[in-house]
């Protein structure tokens, strides 16, 4: 049974317009794959930690030559990263903040991609992640669109596609959900909202 890794980002909760419509995905994606595993990795606790010395120098010693300091700092890089493994399929559910990734998403970025784990390293830097799918739903307040004047400003998709297809993640969709400020600002409702992407979401669980 396949299983899929369920990343969310957004701190809204049931405001939030990425979890929102993910939550459809999953719903859809269970009914698909009933008996399929779904996990969740919520980062919107921001309990996941930024890298530093210990995680950066444990990388590059075999594992029986790391200090305590630098297996702990580990630790949570080798879950996130055996989460990645294990799935078949990878959702993504995140808002666009400052024309980028929200830092809880960076975060868990730096502790996944890693030398001789999710990517061979240099010389030839080979993805290692391989075979997998991965669906981003995208929430902005702005619209950003291919062909809009704002596109250029879009520094999350083609970041997310990049450092995704670094360690091996080549098959991915985004499906962006562009313009949430009308529900900020009132003139529609998250219902509303959400019903416009909602076939693009239900059609990207295949
Ligand atoms: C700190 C912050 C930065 C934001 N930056 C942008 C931005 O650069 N462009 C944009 O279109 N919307 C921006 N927004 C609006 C959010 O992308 C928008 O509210 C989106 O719906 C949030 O996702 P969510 O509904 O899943 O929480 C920002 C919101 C916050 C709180």
């Amino acid at each position: 049974m396949p299983t899929l890794l369920n990343i969310q980002s957004s701190p809204r909760g049931n405001n939030s317009i990425s979890r929102t419509l993910s939550d459809d995905f999953v719903t859809a994606w269970r009914v698909k794959h009933s008996g399929g595993r779904v996990i969740l990795r919520d980062l919107a606790d921001n309990t996941i930690p930024y890298v530093g010395v210990p995680w950066i120098a444990g990388i590059f010693l075999p594992a029986d030559e790391r200090s305590p300091e630098m297996r702990q700092a580990l630790d949570i890089s080798d879950e996130l990263i055996a989460e990645l493994f294990a799935a078949d399929e990878i959702l993504i559910g995140t808002p666009m903040y400052n024309f980028t990734v929200p830092a809880n998403l960076k975060a868990w970025i730096d502790l996944v991609v890693r030398p001789r784990t999710t990517h061979s390293g240099p010389p030839e830097r080979r993805g290692l992640v391989t075979g997998k799918t991965c669906k981003i739903i995208i929430a902005s307040g702005g619209a950003y669109d291919e062909g809009l004047p704002a596109a250029a400003s879009d520094y999350e998709s083609g970041y997310l596609r990049r450092i995704l297809g670094f360690i091996g993640v080549t098959d991915v969709e985004i499906i962006l959900a562009g313009g949430t400020a009308a529900v900020s600002f009132g003139s529609t409702t998250v219902e509303e909202f959400v019903a416009k992407y909602r076939p693009a979401v239900l059609a990207a669980v295949g």
